[in-house]
């Protein structure tokens, strides 16, 4: 018999169930002898051993349904050592879990914070195999995310829109993209949108360089300006600020998020009208994107690979358009910035987009 557990950990994003349902076909092609868990509300379903017995004909039908199954939930890893209000040990409970269950196997679907898990669970004896999810496309490791195309998709159609209307007005308009503490998607959707300013954590901004680039297509008779921010995106003031003189900064001030700073600070320098869109977690709702389909049926058929082998301890990533196997210990706690010198930025700015640096 083979006992796999399923668990879908922190926010969640398209194409979680498409990737689950390639790793039970996978399995299934081959083997008929099998027994699936699914843990509930992620890592929390492992430590209460709350979970369904689920059969393949549970993983039929969802390719194209968004969210999750099995539900998910944020379990910060630096509180994975600390006893929960009952005093539960939550490593030893997630162990107990497992073992109780015989299984022989553990696929975990997640980001950065949910591989920290899984490599802790692999360095206590655990048979675990990840796969790459998330809209940040953020995972070291692997080249891509799934989530993060069909976020792209959303992020860029809410640009579009913004377009047709400010063609209208002479504004500024600034969307706020997610993406955490990385700039990807707001890199992609703001080029694919034709955004004309992009800001990204990566490339700290400078307020004059901005206001710079919004008057010089007023001068050229533009009527509009496009701003498509990252959320974590910082100015340069701010990003040479110790960690404590920040916090301290921004609780003297708060602003909802970042696209309300950049307008107050626009809207004091420019004599412009500003508007702001913050589409939030419709970028991670809905119908994955036909990329997201393939590549999550492609890990997950590669995870299948590598559960029918017994050859535990991995993220199943795509690099080259290959998918390849990465030590989970390499992994775990390592973020994927966008690279400031990167090709993509050089051929961004050739095309007159402004990274609101220079
Ligand atoms: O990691 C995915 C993500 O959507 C980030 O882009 C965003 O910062 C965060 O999750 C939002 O988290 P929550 O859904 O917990 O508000």
């Amino acid at each position: 018999m083979l006992r796999v557990g399923f668990l879908t950990s922190g926010g969640d994003c398209q194409a979680l169930n498409a990737a689950m349902r390639g790793v039970v076909k996978g399995i299934c092609s081959k083997r008929d002898d099998v027994e699936l868990y699914g843990f509930q509300e992620g890592y929390k379903g492992l430590i209460y051993s709350n979970f369904k017995m689920l059969t393949s004909r549970d993983f039929s039908g969802i390719l194209t349904v968004g969210g999750t199954i099995l539900g998910t939930s944020r379990q910060p890893f630096k509180l994975m050592r600390v006893p929960d209000e009952d005093g539960i040990d939550k490593v030893e409970a997630m162990k107990h879990t497992y073992h109780k269950l015989n299984l022989d196997c553990l696929v975990v679907l997640g980001g950065n914070g949910t591989h920290k898990t899984a490599n802790m669970l692999r360095e206590e004896g655990l048979h675990v195999i990840t796969l790459p999810k998330t809209i940040d496309n953020d995972l070291w490791g692997t080249d891509m995310t799934f989530g993060f195309q069909s976020a792209v998709d959303i992020a860029t159609d809410t640009i579009d829109k913004i377009h047709t209307t400010a063609t209208s007005h002479s504004r500024v308009f600034i969307i706020e993209v997610m993406g955490h503490k990385v700039g990807w998607v707001t890199l992609h959707a703001g080029i694919a949108g034709g955004a004309d300013i992009i800001l990204l954590p990566e490339i700290p901004y400078d307020l004059k360089a901005v206001v710079k680039a919004i008057n010089a297509r007023a001068a050229a008779g533009k009527k509009f300006t496009i701003i498509a921010v990252a959320e974590g995106a910082i100015s340069k003031e701010d990003a040479e600020l110790s960690k404590k003189k920040l916090k301290e900064k921004q609780e003297k001030k708060k602003y909802p998020s970042v696209a309300y700073e950049l307008a107050e600070k626009i809207q004091s320098k420019t004599d412009q009208e500003v508007r702001i869109t913050v589409p939030g977690h419709t970028q991670r709702g809905g119908s994955p994107c036909p990329y997201d389909r393939v590549l999550s049926t492609r890990l997950g058929a590669a995870a299948a690979e590598l559960i029918l082998k017994e050859d535990y301890g991995y993220m199943v990533a795509i690099k080259n358009g290959e998918t390849k196997k990465v030590p989970l210990a390499e992994v775990a706690g390592k973020l994927k910035y966008v690279d400031p010198k990167s090709s993509i930025i050089r051929e961004a700015r050739l095309t007159g987009i402004s990274f609101g640096d220079e």
